[in-house]
């Protein structure tokens, strides 16, 4: 199982990468306004200085909604660096788009997946990975993991190549369910991957271990 983090805060990166369990990244226009990275050459350079922190896959999505559009600047993002993947809206142009790429050799990861249909698309039409987006999901009280339940059983049946990247994850039972079922990827928040560290247990039990070694020692 893979655990990309979803920020585009660079100092984020650097704290999960330096966990030592981080395999790659995904961004998104929001969380790229939300840093205020603004202007074509400032958002390269950005993705460029999250290539540089983490040596494997980093979503880079395009704002293009028409064909055209979307190959120019996914074949621009792609050319950046290796590891950039370039994401793609599950849109009818995304999807003629995603087996452009493909097609070229060039990652994908098709974003906006809320339902199983959408996903048997995205496999078919060649995407590196697609993003189900759990938490939107959970927040319209539908179940985000019975999505990613019903995606994993499907692509088992058929034997696609395209890889599971459980995103809009909000909390760490959400990366512990995905495990369960078999996602290949989780993408989540640093907090959320923070989160599965804690257990009172492991509190109590190292004080306990600490007070016992001081007593020990005077
Ligand atoms: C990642 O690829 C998605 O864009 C992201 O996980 C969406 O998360 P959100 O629903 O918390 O915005």
């Amino acid at each position: 199982m893979n655990f990309f983090v979803d920020t585009a805060n660079l100092a984020q990166i650097k704290e999960a990468a330096d966990l030592g369990v981080l395999d790659g990244v995904t961004t998104n226009p929001s969380l790229m306004a939300k840093e205020g990275i603004k202007g074509e050459e400032a958002v390269r350079q950005h993705y460029l200085n999250i290539c540089k922190l983490v040596d494997g896959p980093v979503s880079a999505e395009v704002i293009a909604t028409d064909f055209e559009g979307m190959i120019k600047e996914g074949e621009a993002l792609a050319a950046l660096h290796p590891n950039i993947v370039v994401k793609i809206p599950m849109i009818e142009d995304g999807l003629k788009a995603l087996r452009y790429f493909s097609d070229k050799g060039i990652k994908t990861n098709c974003t906006l997946i809320f339902s199983a249909g959408q996903a048997i698309l995205a496999a078919k039409a060649g995407a590196t990975y697609v993003s189900p987006f759990i938490g939107r999901i959970d927040d319209i009280n539908w179940s985000g993991v019975e999505l990613i339940e019903q995606i994993v059983h499907i692509y088992q049946n058929f034997a696609f190549r395209t890889q599971v990247l459980a995103a809009s994850i909000r909390n760490p039972l959400h990366i512990v369910q995905c495990a369960e079922l078999g996602a290949d990827v989780v993408t989540c928040p640093l907090s959320a991957m923070k989160g599965m560290l804690k257990h009172p247990l492991t509190d109590i039990g190292l004080q306990k271990f600490l007070a016992d070694h001081a007593k020990n020692n005077g």
